[in-house]
């Protein structure tokens, strides 16, 4: 079972000193959700709250992200799954090493391979460099679609960049409106987002 193979998983990445993160961070923030879920959304890594709490996106842009899933009918308890790009808090919450993602990055292959998600979004600049290149920019391809083998990824802000800069919501709600277009058309046409409902075909 999925369940029962993240389980174990978490278990091997929670022994992980692959790099120097884990002797400044509290533990390994592994990841939540729900197992059989076909949506990940994927973060840059955990900060002070997270840290604490050994769970993903608990602090402030926690909350934000929280309520972006509720305006597309998800929960990360129901049909979400949350993870970041790396699993132990950078010191000072800085922006994780190019050194550190590469490190990470196996645990987040063997997630995402257990996962088998049809939809990721990519939340801020890191978590879109990971899946698409050192190049990729968060105001530059935000909104568009990118394909990789069966999955689709759509790159969008970062909740802690919208509540820095709320101007940016509106873009932010776009992007996502999209993801639930795809998720409507690629795994349940019949979802229910209370903000964003189904044009009705009467
Ligand atoms: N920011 C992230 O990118 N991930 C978290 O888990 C929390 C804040």
């Amino acid at each position: 079972m999925i369940a029962d193979d993240l389980k174990r998983l978490a278990e091997e990445v929670s022994l992980c000193h692959r790099c120097t993160l884990r002797n400044t961070a509290r533990g390994v923030v592994f990841g939540e959700g729900a197992p059989t879920s076909r949506i990940v959304f994927c973060g840059e890594g955990p900060g002070a709250e997270e840290d604490r709490l050994l769970r993903p996106f608990v602090g402030a842009a926690g909350q934000l992200l929280d309520k972006m899933l509720a305006a597309m009918g998800l929960d990360r308890n129901h049909n979400a799954y949350i993870l970041n790009a790396v699993k132990c808090r950078p010191p000072g919450n800085r922006v994780p090493l190019p050194e550190e993602l590469m490190q990470c990055r196996p645990h987040l292959d063997a997630q995402i391979a257990l996962l088998r998600p049809a939809i990721i979004v990519l939340l801020g600049t890191t978590a879109i460099q990971t899946f698409l290149g050192p190049k990729a920019r968060v105001t530059r391809i935000h909104g568009t679609w990118h394909r990789q083998q069966d999955l689709w990824l759509m790159p969008t802000y970062h909740p802690a960049a919208l509540l820095r800069n709320p101007q940016w919501k509106i873009a932010a709600w776009s992007d996502l409106k999209q993801v639930i277009d795809k998720y409507r058309e690629i795994v349940d046409p019949d979802h229910v987002a209370a903000h964003y409902p189904k044009p009705s075909t009467s």
